[in-house]
């Protein structure tokens, strides 16, 4: 197999071993002393409920409910949560999608941890130091448990507060093959006035990109997956793509009209009062790679320290000793797939390349990755930092980021299915 690792580049000012390398406490443990802020248990159980909409479904809940209860959090806070498992024969765990929390507290099960079997619990602690939008799901067999329901939005607030009137939420998930948005089927509606700033964190918890759009107002993307972006424009009749465990915050104003329509492809979020006509897709789509004005983005890429490719393929082999058509990574198959090396501090650049076919959503745990290029075209548009990012057939990636949180961190397809089909490979701390 081409070794993923294609070598560390010495560059001056930095020993090998040196300081850099020296990892604070704070990346590893939450301090066991501290008061958390934001307290909850969340008990999952499998069993039929009851949308909020009032359409009748089997499969998993946190509290009684699916979509599970938001979790709303000020920076800087200690956040905790303990997960009980009620009934899900499989076990259960929770996976903080886009918080680089401590390694201990990522919630993979046969990674981090081991699932919560029926009658036991674990406590999540971490930090939330990240402001942005985020969701929370189960991490094991993920491709049933997320599809079932064990999931819940996440949003963390500066402590200047989120800059908009009106904060909302339109949380999109597929219930028996049907789009929601809020755990409703059809529609859901906040309550604004003309004139209010409103800003709509979109959490994308299904396994395809899905498409969203706005009726009644120009808008702009403020975020994408927790991430604030630089000098966003306003847009109207483009649609914005939402990577699968993706996130992008839109900002609009009510107009005088009274209402916008946020489309999600089979759901809406209706703000304001009255109706608005739902629109076709437009055909237009936003692309992130040009989109707001440069910035700095903090690293300094001309001395990267690692340098990978993730090649993903597919083909026919076996896994765990079932015979099929597997999904590759640089042309070996899980478990065989070499894991990616680098040490605390490191720059890490990783070409993502895909020759498999399909698309791809590929989600790397515990880090946040800017966006270089695409097919050769350099980013011109504002730092486009992601954690889960649609690949398509044929389209090459580069992505940086730096090593910065100490663990094992899985870097797979969120496409669900195809994780449980190989689609895996894991980021460690050497
Ligand atoms: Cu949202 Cu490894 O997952
Ligand atoms: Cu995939």
């Amino acid at each position: 197999y081409s070794v993923a690792d294609m070598g560390r580049h010495d560059h001056g000012g930095r020993a090998p071993g040196g300081a850099a390398s020296t990892v604070p406490v704070d990346e590893l443990t939450v301090p066991g002393d501290r008061e958390a802020d934001v307290r909850l248990t969340l008990t999952a159980a499998q069993g039929r409920f009851t949308l909020a909409s009032g359409r009748e479904l089997d499969g998993y809940t946190l509290n009684g409910s699916s979509p599970g209860p938001a979790i709303r959090a000020v920076q800087g806070q200690l956040v905790e949560v303990t997960l009980e498992n009620a009934s899900v024969p499989d076990g259960v765990t929770l996976h903080w999608h886009g918080v680089d929390v401590p390694g201990a507290m990522d919630g993979a099960a046969g990674v981090t941890q081991d699932a919560v079997g029926v009658g036991e619990s674990f406590v999540y602690r971490f930090v939330a130091d990240q402001a942005g939008t985020f969701w929370y799901h189960s991490h094991q067999v993920s491709h049933e448990q997320v599809l079932g329901g064990l999931l819940g939005p996440l949003v963390i607030t500066p402590a200047a507060g989120a800059g908009a009137d009106v904060d909302a939420l339109a949380l999109a998930h597929l219930y028996g093959g049907k789009r929601t948005v809020n755990g409703r089927d059809g529609e859901d509606r906040v309550a604004a006035e003309p004139g209010d700033t409103v800003r709509v964190r979109v959490v994308n918890t299904d396994f395809g990109v899905m498409p969203v759009w706005v009726d009644g107002a120009p808008f702009h993307v403020a975020a994408v997956d927790g991430t604030d972006l630089h000098g966003p424009e306003a847009i109207e009749g483009v649609a914005v793509e939402v990577a699968a465990g993706g996130r992008s915050d839109l900002v609009f104003t009510v107009p005088e009209s009274g209402a916008v329509r946020v489309n999600l492809s089979g759901a809406a979020l209706l703000v304001g009062e009255g109706g608005v006509a739902a629109s076709e897709p437009p055909g237009d789509v936003l692309d992130l790679l040009h989109y707001g004005t440069k910035a700095p983005v903090g690293l300094d890429l001309a001395t990267a320290d690692r340098e990978f490719a993730f090649g993903i393929g597919r083909r026919p082999g076996f896994l765990d000793g079932k015979p099929g058509f597997w999904w590759t990574v640089n042309g070996a198959m899980a478990p065989d797939v070499p894991m990616f090396t680098v040490a605390y501090g490191d720059v890490v650049r990783m070409r993502i390349a895909n020759d498999s076919g399909e698309a791809h959503p590929m989600h790397l745990h515990g880090h946040h990755a800017v966006v270089l290029s695409r097919d050769g075209v350099a980013a011109t548009g504002s730092p486009w930092w992601v954690d889960s990012l649609e690949v398509r057939d044929g389209e090459e990636f580069e992505i940086a980021f730096v090593a910065d949180n100490p663990g094992i961190w899985m870097d797979h397809c969120h496409n669900l299915p195809h994780a449980a089909e190989g689609l895996v490979a894991h980021l460690v701390y050497e």
